[in-house]
């Protein structure tokens, strides 16, 4: 795909809305599903990764509809599952992956897992551990410890869990088969991580209780479902935010945005960096999930330096930052990402390859990342390496650097936001095209 621009001056003043958020969608499924009653779902991002929740639960025997762009869906109870008649197809989708073996954990019958290359190769045993420690079984049928595997649910009960690694994903996993395990199921994380599952478990009446780090949930009879508006997703925005900010004449107005405490480490980041960024609350959705308005306004940047509990808070995020890093002042140093490796493809290297290639100086030194700052990029051929966000911040860098630039794919957005090109195309007035 050829991006070329009409004009070397890109002006942006815009309000934008962007699509529904990717972890919630995936969660208004999963607790609707197991839940008592017939659950309406606004606002659902129809992506790849969140119809193959919907597609998995559906094998299940849970009837879902979709209809004027509402997700209905008529909740089976959490004993209400059915057994697939064939293995289950997960994609690209880590979160339905993961938050899906919770669920089989706690299941009478067997069932099989499978998901794309990509998918195949990212790491299960982090959810498996801990769910063979609750009395689920796995037998992995390739390679141990990744998909394709058989989980064998189990008599689950409870335990007490360090977890080595701050992950929403494995956390809700545990959340959820603790809803069917004896006794308690305590987690402590490492670093806060997003807390989406909490929030919608505490508001359809299940007995969480959150202390700090740590997270205790006890099995219930039932979940009491309403329905759901899903909030804008701030991942997606964040594309739109960095674009606002690297322009020379932006004014973008972002609503309707979730704005999750556990997921605003990007905009933090963008404020220390001295990012012109304002955040507008007004309400809380039934949810749980507070939602606003984000302001961004065309910034000068300094660098910055991102270590520790920030990370998780802004995961998906973090390749912003190397674009960012690269037009601020200074040498921005991104600690200890090692996560990042693990996401649909190692993105230290996929994102670090793209920028430099576009004249970016980003060094790698294990798992920290040096991003030398003060670069105006310029256009290149650059990959996608399959992965949305790799592709997505290939695109805003593109758009950014002058001259035109190719990216080999661009199929692969449709995993996590269908519209990215159509709403760049949109917000900068049509100057900004997409060939073949
Ligand atoms: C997600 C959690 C994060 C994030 C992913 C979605 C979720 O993954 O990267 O895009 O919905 O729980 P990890 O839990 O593996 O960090």
């Amino acid at each position: 795909m050829r991006i070329t621009k009409d004009s070397s001056h890109l002006h942006l003043n815009r309000e934008y809305f962007p699509p529904g958020d990717k972890s919630i969608s995936h969660r208004s499924i999963f607790l609707s599903a197991l839940g008592e009653n017939e659950v309406k779902i606004e606002n659902f991002l129809f992506c790849d990764d969140c119809l193959r929740t919907i597609n998995a639960f559906q094998k299940m025997g849970v009837n879902i509809k979709i209809e004027d762009e509402v997700v209905k869906v008529k909740g089976v109870g959490l004993r209400g599952l059915k057994p697939p008649p064939e293995a289950i197809y997960l994609g690209n989708s880590g979160t339905t992956a993961r938050l899906l073996l919770g669920v089989l954990s706690a299941q009478q019958f067997e069932c099989e897992l499978y998901g794309d290359r990509s998918l195949n190769a990212r790491p299960m045993e982090r959810v498996t551990h801990p769910l063979s420690l609750m009395g689920a079984e796995f037998i992995f049928l390739e390679k141990e410890g990744y998909l394709p595997l058989r989980v064998s649910g189990g008599k689950l009960a409870g335990i007490e869990y360090k977890l080595p690694v701050a992950s929403a994903q494995v956390k809700s996993a545990l959340l959820l088969a603790g809803l069917y395990a004896s006794g308690r199921t305590g987690i402590i994380e490492p670093a806060k991580s997003r807390d989406h599952t909490e929030r919608m478990l505490k508001e359809f009446g299940v007995d969480i209780k959150i202390d700090g780090l740590r997270i205790e949930v006890t099995a219930c009879e039932k979940i009491s479902t309403e329905d759901i508006f899903v909030p804008g997703d701030i991942s997606s925005a964040a594309f739109f935010i960095a674009l606002a900010l690297l322009l020379d004449d932006a004014y973008l107005v972002i609503r309707n945005v979730g704005i999750n405490p556990t997921r605003m480490g990007f905009i933090e980041a963008v404020k220390r960096m001295g990012g012109d960024v304002d955040v507008i609350p007004y309400k809380e959705l039934k949810s749980g999930e507070p939602i606003g308005d984000i302001i961004v306004k065309s910034s000068q940047l300094k660098a910055i330096e991102v270590k520790g509990e920030e990370i998780p808070l802004m995961i998906d995020e973090l390749p912003l930052i190397f674009l960012l890093g690269c037009y601020a002042q200074g040498v921005t140093r991104i600690y200890s990402a090692s996560e990042l490796r693990v996401k649909e493809t190692d993105r230290i290297n996929s994102v670090s390859a793209n920028l430099n290639a576009m004249g970016g100086e980003i060094k790698v030194e294990g798992d920290d990342v040096i991003i030398y700052g003060n670069r105006r990029l310029k256009g290149a051929n650059l990959r996608s390496f399959g992965d949305h966000r790799t592709a997505m911040v290939a695109v805003i860098a593109a758009v950014i650097g002058d001259g035109e630039s190719n990216i080999d794919d661009l199929e692969c957005v449709k995993i996590s936001y269908p519209d990215f090109v159509s709403d760049v195309e949109k917000i900068l007035d049509g100057k900004v095209k997409f060939k073949n």
